[in-house]
């Protein structure tokens, strides 16, 4: 096995492993007080609501922590007959989670697909939003995972992508909080794929420290990719936290230090991009 595929395997297979570790960080409140809001102003902008039925798929969802919060204020926002809503992800477990959170909100309809999101696939439905929140950073073959966002998206459709800022993983890793794995630039078709293949450091509320996969990029790669797969990028944001109310629970969560030597707020990037024809 090349060395791309043995370091996509050994993601994949931490990805299965570190699910009950991920959800004892417990509640994400960097997610629901800070990202949330600052993607629903962006969401009100460029989403264009169907009129009865809304389907949202959400690749790599985790325990949909921040999806169900989406979901909730897009019912409240449309006036819709029913909301298809479809969780993919790696690891059975977050999507037990995903498929609890999610089918508790009226008016929804909820499925959950245990697959690897970097493998072809087609589950024979086309979306109006697919998500992809803190992945991209997360994955090798994130070339492959374009292709089946845009395989999955009605035309016009929206992806939206929420991803640490790359700048300040860049800062992460000068400051030597990144564990690097491969220091070494890989191209794939013309664009490249990482940079780096890094672990990041974020602590349980336990007070465990566990590295999670973190795939180091530029801004520029992200958008390289996407315009090669026919995803053309309407926006990027980019959020500093500088909330207040975010003080009491982060870098700090139960008196633990969140992400061990990070002293301030991470910042996030959005970039939302539509389907082209
Ligand atoms: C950092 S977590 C983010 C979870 C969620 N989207 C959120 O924002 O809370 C990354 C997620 O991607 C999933 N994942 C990683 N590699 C995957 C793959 N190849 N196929 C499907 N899911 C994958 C993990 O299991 C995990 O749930």
């Amino acid at each position: 096995m090349d060395y791309i595929s043995q370091f996509d395997s050994l993601f994949k297979r931490k990805w299965k492993e570190l699910a009950t570790e991920w959800k004892g960080r417990g509640k994400d409140y960097y997610k629901i007080l800070f990202v949330f809001p600052n993607l629903i102003k962006v969401l009100n902008k460029y989403l264009i609501l169907p009129k009865k039925n809304l389907k949202i798929a959400d690749f790599g969802c985790g325990d949909g922590c921040l999806t169900q919060l989406i979901v909730k204020y897009l019912i409240q926002r449309g006036n819709f007959e029913k909301v298809e809503i479809v969780g993919i992800d790696i690891s059975s477990n977050l999507l037990s989670s995903f498929q609890e959170k999610l089918s508790r909100i009226n008016r929804t309809i909820t499925e959950t697909y245990n697959l690897d999101i970097t493998n072809h696939f087609d589950i024979g439905k086309k979306f109006d939003l697919i998500i992809t929140s803190f992945v991209f950073h997360d994955i090798i073959r994130i070339d492959n995972l374009v292709k089946n966002i845009n395989k999955h998206l009605k035309i016009n459709g929206l992806h939206i992508n929420i991803m640490l800022d790359p700048i300040f993983s860049e800062i992460m890793y000068h400051k030597g909080v990144l564990k690097v794995l491969v220091s070494k630039e890989v191209l794939i078709d013309d664009t490249i794929i990482w940079r780096k293949i890094t672990e990041f450091p974020v602590i349980t509320e336990l007070g465990k420290i566990i590295y999670i996969p973190h795939i180091h990029r530029y801004l520029g790669d992200y958008i390289n990719i996407l315009i090669n797969n026919k995803l053309l990028p309407i926006t990027i944001e980019h959020f500093k936290a500088e909330n207040k109310s975010l003080n009491n629970y982060y870098p700090f969560r139960n008196n633990k230090i969140y992400n061990p030597e990070i002293f301030q707020f991470p910042s996030t990037n959005l970039i939302i991009s539509k389907m082209g024809i």
